[in-house]
């Protein structure tokens, strides 16, 4: 999942959470097993929502490199199935 983000004027409405639960779905209807975000700031949001923090060796191969660029970001995972 890239950039998933609600409009300043728009926080703290449950829009967020509302969007999630899209995803999530759209995710199970497609047959997706885990979701993943790589945050710098919002980790709380998502570990309240059912994420788990992951280590890198948990990302897509493609993803695992991009990674290595960008250590900052904190890897998240969210079991689906
Ligand atoms: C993270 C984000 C999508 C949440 O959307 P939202 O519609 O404001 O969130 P909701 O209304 O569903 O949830 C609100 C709750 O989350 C908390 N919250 C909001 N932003 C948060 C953040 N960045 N970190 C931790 N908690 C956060 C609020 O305090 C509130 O808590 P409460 O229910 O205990 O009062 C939104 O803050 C955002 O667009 N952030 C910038 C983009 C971003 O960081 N995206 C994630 C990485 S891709």
């Amino acid at each position: 999942m890239a950039f998933l983000a609600v409009h300043p004027d728009y926080r703290n409405l449950s829009r967020g959470e509302k969007l999630l639960k899209h995803i999530t779905l759209q995710s199970k209807n497609l047959n997706l097993e885990k979701l993943f975000v790589l945050t710098t700031r919002s980790n709380h949001w998502f570990l309240e929502r059912g994420f788990f923090a992951a280590k890198v060796d948990m990302l897509p191969i493609k993803k695992q490199g991009l990674y290595n660029y960008q250590r900052y970001l904190k890897i998240l995972i969210l079991n689906i199935k």
